[in-house]
């Protein structure tokens, strides 16, 4: 019956709702993914200064260079189990302004660092830190925002880590690495400030028995005529049949198992779409494009992650999660399989040609000859690539992780999906250089190619429509007991 209380009053009630204020705490909100955005693009530009500076305390091997870039994703990988614990203890407004402080300490070790292990430390807390937000504000936004908009809004998450990682790119070429971390610390000071002024969700509110407050909350997010009561009430109905706190034999009620298990695939996917090793691999294909400006290439890069994810967000709520997820995959599957047979084509001789050793120009570079002619082939591949990841597997992982979770068990269940997230872009990252050694560069990127093939089947199967829908009408779904 809850579908029928739920859906008139709300479509003939919503046109009281006014957005802006909830627009206001959304854009507050997202101030985290944009540091963490630019922990992720920080160290593109940092680690070749870091190569190349006149300082030897803090110069970089290859080997550390690694290390300084992927430290990052171990240290988020904690940050998420750390941050599913906090939004239950203290909440999502407080986690959120919490997850400032790792931040702003982070860079500002890296910007008075006199050592390696400042750098190390510095990163792992920034890691931490984008860990901790990464869980956080798409749990406080899905749970602040209107059904109708809550695609949009969600997407703005991914929306900022692109900007982040983009913003970091073009100020490092300006900056040097010390300027850049303490520009970098801008966004999560500017976070722990205007979190002050937004409120707490109304779902954790009214979890903890605060209706007052609860109500409060959602007069100030949806205005002053919206019928907050009303909510109120058809949240409090949906708290009662989750329970509260979460039980290790909650595991075994279906509304908490299938959307774990989806959640914790989709995070493994999106890794295993092999994102984060092409973008590590853009500025090389922009040198073997002959683009003299490997700079320059990575903040095309950027800006086109940006262009697309905001496509994305703009239509995610008519197009819905499942259309966007299989065009993004289709458009991956394709691309990578293409960039293969540009490998396999250029480099076919040189099998055991590592990516590094390609940039370095020592065996197996493009250089000049055939190849080269080919090049543009590398360059749409990328871009495809690229675009069609913004437009699907990007952004939606992390929206459909804040839709599909009860409330009691949103901090566990999130946690896992956080860790296996980071957990696969560490082993990814860092077992590239494996992979192409055993598998030469074609056989990566074809890996890489099945795997996208692999996630539209599964996104068909069992990636559920969250479009419009309430967030206790998703959990409905789950329990099997569809509302008429
Ligand atoms: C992924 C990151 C990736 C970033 C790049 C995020 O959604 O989780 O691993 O680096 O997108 O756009």
């Amino acid at each position: 019956h809850r579908q029928g209380n739920a859906y008139s009053p709300a479509v003939h009630l919503s046109s009281k709702v006014q957005n802006g204020k909830l627009y206001l705490a959304v854009f507050v909100s997202v101030l985290g993914p944009l540091s963490f955005g630019f922990v992720l693009g920080y160290s593109s530009p940092a680690i070749p200064d870091l190569i190349t500076t006149n300082d030897d305390r803090v110069r970089l091997n290859d080997d550390q260079a690694s290390w300084f870039g992927s430290i990052v994703t171990l240290g988020a990988a904690v940050g998420g189990l750390l941050g599913g614990w906090l939004v239950e203890r203290i909440g999502r407004k407080l986690s959120l302004m919490f997850c400032s402080l790792p931040f702003v300490f982070g860079f500002a070790i890296i910007t008075a660092a006199q050592n390696l292990w400042m750098l190390y430390v510095g990163r792992a807390l920034t890691g931490l830190a984008s860990g901790v937000t990464s869980l956080v504000v798409p749990v406080y936004i899905s749970e602040i925002a209107h059904e109708r908009v809550r695609g949009t809004m969600g997407s703005c998450v991914q929306l900022m880590v692109v900007t982040g990682i983009c913003g970091a790119y073009v100020a490092g070429t300006y900056l040097g690495w010390r300027w850049l971390a303490l520009c970098c610390s801008l966004p999560p000071t500017l976070l722990i400030v205007g979190m002050c002024f937004m409120p707490e969700t109304p779902r954790y509110l009214l979890s903890q028995g605060k209706r007052r407050e609860a109500e409060e909350a959602l007069r100030f997010l949806r205005g002053p005529d919206a019928p907050v009561q009303w909510e109120c009430a058809r949240i409090e109905e949906a708290c009662d049949h989750q329970g509260a706190g979460f039980k290790v034999s909650d595991l075994l009620e279906p509304c908490v198992y299938k959307p774990l298990a989806i959640g914790v695939l989709l995070m493994f996917f999106q890794q295993a779409t092999g994102i984060n090793a092409i973008m590590f691999y853009a500025e090389n294909i922009f040198e073997d494009a002959h683009f003299d400006n490997r700079a320059l290439g990575t903040v095309i890069v950027g800006l086109t992650q940006v262009f697309f994810t905001g496509i994305a967000a703009l239509i995610m709520d008519r197009a819905g999660r499942k259309v966007l997820l299989c065009i993004s995959g289709v458009a991956m599957t394709i691309s990578a399989a293409v960039f293969g047979v540009f490998f396999h084509l250029t480099t076919g001789q040189h099998n055991n040609t590592s990516v590094r050793a390609m940039a370095s120009g020592v065996e197996g570079s493009l250089g000049a000859g055939p190849e080269v002619d080919l090049a543009w082939l590398a360059l749409a591949s990328m871009g495809i690539f690229i675009a069609g990841f913004a437009l699907g597997w990007g952004p939606i992982p992390w929206l459909v992780m804040s839709e599909i979770f009860p409330s009691n068990v949103k901090g566990f269940a999130s946690a896992v999906c956080v860790l296996t997230n980071w957990g696969n872009a560490f082993i990814i990252t860092k077992c590239f250089q494996d992979l192409l050694a055993l598998l030469t560069n074609a056989g990566t990127f074809w890996l890489f190619s099945s795997m996208c093939a692999i996630n539209v089947v599964f996104t068909i199967a069992f990636v559920p429509e969250t479009k419009g829908k309430t967030l206790e009408q998703i959990q409905d779904n789950f329990r099997g007991t569809p509302a008429q």
